[in-house]
């Protein structure tokens, strides 16, 4: 049976369909309409609910016993709430199970509004109030990570947390006003949901330690359990963040008869680091993965922060977008730069294979029968190695790319020694250039000649499409653009000329 708690009420799912989503649950069965429905396709925030679950921290304290002039040191783990935005819309049940799902509905309490519902009545942040609860609800998931962190929340912060949330009406700056009052530190005056956090701590230990599948959702939490699943229910389809598949049930209204649950293996969800790799359980989320990448290749930040919104990085898995085998993901390009391989399993035994071999052909990979994605292996940086990544999108947030790009290089002695290339938008599959990688290997990268080099060998690379995106030659004229952008950036200093320069061309 899957548990969760609605506003701090048990909810206990049996046979509710697989595919029932979160957003339906809630405005049909339980008759939370305050959550709206716009696009739902994960594109419009309209759908915005907050989920809190149990995360652990870890707390040292040191105590000095005077007499004797010693000092004890003790770590205690502790247990807090941690506090995520999710598009409701897109989100099975099956992904729930151990958590508290907070709807708009209950942030006032009674005649007292929340505080970041004041700040936007305070603001002037609503007309006509359809994108209004979602709003509030991504401010709230903000406010309640940031309250006790006593620093000023940034603008840029404020829209990074709106990024999924659009408003035809009231025009943002309002509403970023609010949040930044709203968020700003102060006295906070505790609100209802302050004082009801340790009742519903208890009440999701408890509901984490049953385990959750029911007729419909299988939810294994172990390795064998799971590849039985697999077995005995051919027709059931994996989920982990369930952001794409979702839309199979909400765009095209397919039903989706079964599902087995990615997100209750533990070492799916965990990342590891040895001396040489990071190691990336396939379900772990895009938000999850955020700091540890941004640390070791710094210049994949605006790559990851344009990943979809904060509400789909909190939901979306690495292991999906690249399992679904979109030519347009946003990570296979910068995962084929950085030379990743996987690691496929099936229970009883694990293959590895570069990511390069994965993809065969439009959305299909070689993945076998009754097998899943386990872990991705990242190399880590060498000390000379640059990467750089371009993301070419109608918007800059929440958008799909029509083309992407992301090179690595190393140099020794102004010598290029080693180069890899990831291409999204470009063929049925993401993409490398090994003629390109070629060219280059030995050349001084100094060399003006290599623009040109490269330009005559990408314009011939890749056989693009026409479609809603791009056309066909704006992609090959885009690809040529950017090997351009990525020579004078990798040699901006030696050339006095900055990057934001060449941003503003
Ligand atoms: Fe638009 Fe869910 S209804 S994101
Ligand atoms: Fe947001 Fe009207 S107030 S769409």
């Amino acid at each position: 049976m899957i548990q969760f708690l609605v506003n701090n009420e048990l909810i206990e799912i049996d046979d509710e369909p697989a595919d029932l989503t979160l957003l339906d649950f809630l405005r049909e069965r339980k008759g939370l309409s305050g959550t709206k429905e716009g696009c739902a396709s994960g594109d419009c925030g309209a759908c915005t609910v907050v989920t809190a679950c149990l995360a652990d921290t870890s707390q040292t304290s040191t105590e000095q016993n005077n007499t004797k002039q010693t000092s004890t040191t003790e770590s205690k783990t502790l247990s807090t709430l941690k506090y995520e935005a999710i598009n409701s819309c897109i989100t099975y049940l099956s992904a729930l199970h151990g958590k508290h799902i907070i709807t708009v509905e209950y942030l006032s309490n009674g005649s007292e509004l929340h505080p970041v519902q004041t700040a936007m009545v305070d603001a002037n942040a609503s007309q006509c109030g359809f994108c209004t609860p979602g709003f509030v609800m991504s401010i709230f998931a903000m406010y309640q990570s940031k309250q006790y962190l006593e620093q000023a929340v940034a603008r840029t912060d404020v829209i990074n947390a709106l990024s999924g949330n659009l408003c035809r009406c009231t025009g943002y700056q309002p509403i970023i006003n609010a949040a930044l009052d709203a968020c700003a530190p102060s006295e906070k005056t505790q609100t209802h949901i302050d004082t009801a956090q340790d009742s519903v701590m208890q009440k999701l230990e408890q509901l984490s330690a049953n385990a959750g599948s029911n007729q419909h959702s299988f939810l294994p939490t172990t390795r064998l359990e799971l590849a039985h699943c697999i077995q005995n229910n051919p027709n059931a389809r994996l989920v982990a963040g369930s952001t794409d598949l979702a839309l199979v049930s909400t765009q095209q209204l397919q039903s989706i008869p079964a599902l087995i649950s990615l997100k209750y293996l533990p070492e799916l969800s965990s990342i590891e680091q040895n001396e040489n790799a990071i190691r990336i359980g396939a379900a772990c989320t895009l938000s999850q993965i955020e700091p540890v990448l941004i640390k070791h290749f710094p210049s994949l930040k605006e790559v990851i922060e344009r990943f979809a919104s904060v509400p789909i990085r909190n939901q979306a898995s690495l292991g999906g977008n690249i399992a679904n085998a979109s030519p347009i993901g946003d990570m296979p390009p910068v995962l084929l730069a950085l030379n990743a391989s996987l690691v496929i399993d099936n229970g009883e035994e694990s293959r590895s294979m570069p990511l390069k071999d994965f993809f065969v052909d439009y959305k299909q990979t070689r993945l076998g029968k009754n097998e899943w994605l386990r872990f991705i292996d990242i190399p880590l940086p060498s000390p000379n190695e640059v990467i750089k990544v371009y993301k070419i999108s109608k918007r800059m947030e929440d958008d799909i790319s029509a083309v992407c790009m992301a090179i690595s290089i190393s140099l020794d002695n102004g010598k290029v020694t080693s180069l890899s290339t990831g291409f999204g938008g470009v063929a049925a599959i993401p993409s490398q250039c090994n003629e390109l990688v070629q060219a280059l290997i030995g050349k001084k990268w100094k060399s003006r000649a290599n623009v040109g080099l490269g330009q005559d060998i990408l314009k011939t690379a890749f056989t693009p499409i026409d479609d809603v995106r791009a056309s066909a030659d704006y992609r090959v004229q885009m690809l040529q653009n950017l090997w351009h952008r990525f020579w004078l950036e990798t040699n901006a200093r030696d050339l006095s000329i900055s990057t934001r320069v060449i941003d503003h061309a």
